[in-house]
């Protein structure tokens, strides 16, 4: 039996899963979408950040009532604002106004202390570095805990339930054949391919980047807007081992995908998303029928509504 918590965390998880109607056509593969804005704060970083303040509880490097700092495009610290509230934690993050307004609104709502780095041209490849290193400031400067998501291995283990939740749900067969997933941390990429691999051996994992930052691809960092990866460097705890294939999607395949998936499926997230099904679909045309391919809705659209996304 899972853990009982208290307030809306104990709303964290269990979300559903949807198979495409619509833009899967009939020579494609199935492609099927956890559909994780049905976490609280609308995004499936709720299910990390809890990860990564229960492990430090439970092992004493966070004690009752000590200040949290980290990093964040605002999805993660969202959903850290979030899990501190409940637990009577204090929070500082360091962002940028490079992402939504929204996330930055919504740590504020939470009772977050929110430092912006102003990026006004996106996300630059200097742009997260600059942001870690404020925050390994402050928590020098106030002994905070420094979550430090990129080098948190807990908030992989936070993600391995989202596979098991996948291998209880999907209906078969076809078993499926193919994961892909966009990567900032690889956090969720990893949590969730190694789950879906233990009940799937063969599965190819497809690791999804933006075609105008394609490090992972071999090409240089650089500019681009679909917020969550692409931050000019490897993402420390992915390994090549760890992945078959690197998908590029351009970020402007991205809002198309994700404004086509809201209007014809019903499935409304933001530019992530969108990469990650542009990537699911070409999977699905390459493998054609009799296959499956699974991706992951990451959030919600209503965290880019003021952006460019939808005006
Ligand atoms: C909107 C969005 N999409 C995708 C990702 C990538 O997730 P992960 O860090 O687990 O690789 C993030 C991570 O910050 C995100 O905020």
């Amino acid at each position: 039996m899972e853990m009982e918590r208290p307030g809306g965390l104990s709303a964290i998880g269990n979300t559903p899963v949807v198979r495409l109607a619509q833009l899967a056509g009939d020579c494609c593969a199935e492609v099927w979408v956890k559909m994780e804005a049905a976490n609280p704060t609308g995004s499936y970083k709720d299910r990390m950040a809890l990860a990564m303040i229960e492990a430090a509880e439970a092992d004493g490097r966070l004690r009752p009532g000590q200040l949290v700092v980290e990093y964040t495009g605002g999805s993660t610290g969202s959903s850290l604002a979030f899990v501190c509230a409940v637990k009577g934690y204090p929070l500082r993050i360091v962002s940028s106004d490079a992402f939504a307004d929204e996330k930055i609104r919504t740590m504020r709502a939470f009772g977050a202390e929110v430092e912006l780095i102003q990026s006004p041209e996106g996300i630059t490849p200097g742009l997260i570095p600059s942001m870690m290193r404020r925050a390994a400031e402050i928590a020098e400067q106030t002994g905070a805990f420094a979550t430090d998501q990129f080098n948190n291995a807990d908030m992989v283990d936070g993600y391995r339930r989202l596979g098991e939740e996948l291998l209880e749900q999907l209906p078969g067969p076809p078993p499926v054949s193919a994961f892909c997933g966009y990567v900032g941390t690889a956090g969720c990429f990893l949590g969730v391919s190694r789950a879906l691999a233990a009940g799937l051996p063969g599965l190819h994992r497809v690791v999804v980047e933006p075609a105008e930052s394609a490090v992972l691809s071999g090409r240089p960092p650089g500019t681009h807007h679909i917020e969550g990866g692409g931050t000019g460097q490897r993402p420390p705890q992915l390994w090549p081992a760890d992945y078959d294939e690197v998908i590029a999607v351009p970020e402007a395949d991205a809002f198309r995908t994700a404004r086509l998936a809201a209007r014809g499926e019903g499935i409304f997230s933001g530019p992530s998303t969108g990469a990650n099904l542009a990537a699911a679909l070409e999977i699905a045309r390459r493998l054609g029928p009799g296959h499956r391919v699974v991706t992951i809705q990451v959030d919600s659209g209503l965290k880019y509504l003021t952006g460019q996304l939808y005006s």
